[in-house]
């Protein structure tokens, strides 16, 4: 719809007190996103060019997580909750502005997807005034019906206000809906309050649509895309649709899992061609796996990118700032964090590698820790081209391995250690020739005169 301007109000007034938690509902997350985020986002691709968020009284935590997402978005207050309508009467500043089409969008309804939404605006292309979302639920308890006469939406009920002929219908709102811009204001501002819970329901605009008129239209959808969320149990439920669109996603763009089920993905999960996934595998937000890259059982990625051809895990964490070059071998009880590790480099086993840079083809012995932090700043390890750090060695930052240099197994390097040089630091070994023998006959002999 290139040629039509958009609205879309985004209503995150919702207290969430059914979460039990000191976060505001819509700022829980899933795919490691808050579902403000989702909304938004999905708002945004369908062409809602200009936002407008509804928030509740004290929400500045609302507010602050949809200007990151949407930094034009404005932000409106609605401090008594008097139902949706009043809710989107909030904006009403940005409504008279007049667009083509106006989105009303719960922002606690993360699974929506930009292309239902564009269905929406379409129907209002079409030369609808106002077009809903219906889906049919297993229960469709406590949800508004819609009454429709052929292909024409009648009116919405919402179940406490409908007959018992109209609660059996199996066709629900799914409470998202599309207002024609030039209308919308006129429709809202006819909504009373007159029903059971005494509250000003957006869905009273198609009732008031069809008075005056105008064309009302029901759009069929699948429930997980107007699944809203009201408690953590809903909030686990959603998390596990969308893995689904994930998964199926990552296998349709060529991922080999052989376990797909077992993988947790983020909506920003970037993998190139010929990826392996094992079992067991967590992506955090961020993280980039480049072509022919593979990511063993039970590893934990997030904010890192993953070179060509590099080999990751099993066990292994991928911290932050973890940028791993081409073929780089990050094996089990590895932990990478805000650190660049150069292609052919490798750490195979049980180390720490955190606020450094390991050159091209270096290893890294297994039991090496960059001591990065002094209890007071952080600061940087920096391993040179091909230098090879024994086993347990712990490099205390800020230090410097030169290109090449050895660190002797067990060392505790303090100092920069030049290209090409041996740096170790261990007391001499001292080795006593026959001395066990001697020492257990020594023993033996004090036990016997004991008895
Ligand atoms: C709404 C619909 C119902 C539909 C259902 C789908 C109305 C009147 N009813 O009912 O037909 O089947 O969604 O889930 O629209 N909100 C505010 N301020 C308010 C009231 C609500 O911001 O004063 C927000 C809520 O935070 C929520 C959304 O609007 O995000 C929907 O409100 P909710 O109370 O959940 O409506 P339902 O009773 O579920
Ligand atoms: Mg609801």
């Amino acid at each position: 719809m290139p040629d039509r301007t958009c609205l879309a109000i985004v209503l995150a007034a919702g207290e969430g007190v059914r979460m039990r938690s000191s976060l505001p509902k819509v700022l829980h997350a899933i795919g490691g996103r808050s579902l403000i985020d989702h909304v938004l986002t999905a708002a945004m691709r369908a062409g809602g060019a200009d936002i407008a968020v509804v928030v509740g009284p004290d929400h500045a935590a609302v507010e602050a997580e949809a200007k990151r997402i949407a930094p034009k978005a404005e932000v409106f207050q609605q401090r008594e909750r008097l139902g949706t309508a009043h809710a989107v009467l909030s904006a009403r500043s940005a409504l008279a502005r007049k667009r083509d089409d106006i989105l009303v969008i719960f922002g606690d309804t993360p699974l929506i997807r930009s292309e239902t939404l564009a269905q929406l605006r379409g129907a209002l292309a079409k030369g609808a005034a106002v077009a809903v979302l219906g889906f049919r639920p297993a229960d469709p308890k406590g949800y508004g019906r819609l009454v429709m006469r052929g292909n024409d939406l009648l009116a919405i009920r919402e179940e406490n206000d409908g007959s018992a002929e109209e609660r059996k219908i199996a066709f629900c709102n799914g409470g998202l809906m599309a207002l024609a811009g030039d209308k919308a204001l006129a429709l809202l501002d006819r909504i009373g309050n007159a029903n059971t819970k005494g509250e000003y329901y957006l869905t009273d605009a198609v009732a008031i649509a069809r008075d005056m008129g105008l064309q009302a239209v029901a759009i069929e959808t699948s429930e997980d895309d107007v699944r809203g969320i009201n408690t953590k149990a809903q909030l686990a439920e959603a998390e596990a649709v969308l893995q689904k669109r994930l998964r199926s996603a990552a296998l349709e763009a060529g991922v080999t899992m052989t376990a797909p089920d077992t993988v947790f993905l983020s909506t920003d999960t970037k993998f190139g061609k010929d990826v392996t996934i094992e079992p067991n595998v967590v992506f955090g937000p961020g993280v980039t796996v480049e072509d022919g890259a593979t990511i063993r059982a039970f590893s934990h990625l997030e904010g890192a990118r993953v070179g060509k051809g590099a080999r990751v895990g099993p066990f292994a964490r991928l911290r932050p700032g973890a940028e791993l070059g081409a073929d780089v071998h990050i094996g089990n009880f590895v932990e990478v964090k805000a650190a660049s590790i150069e292609a052919g480099a490798k750490a195979n086993h049980l180390a720490y590698i955190g606020d450094a840079r390991v050159g091209e083809g270096a290893n890294i012995g297994a039991g090496t820790i960059t001591c990065n932090y002094d209890g007071v700043g952080k600061h940087k390890t920096d391993i040179g081209k091909g230098a090879f750090v024994g086993s347990n060695s712990s490099l205390v930052a800020p230090v410097k391995i030169g290109d090449g240099a050895y660190v002797g197994s067990g060392s505790v390097i303090t100092k920069d250690v030049p290209a090409d040089a041996l740096a170790v630091e261990r007391a001499l070994l001292t080795v006593k020739e026959g001395w066990a023998k001697r020492f257990r006959a020594a023993m033996t002999l004090r036990k016997k005169s004991q008895r």
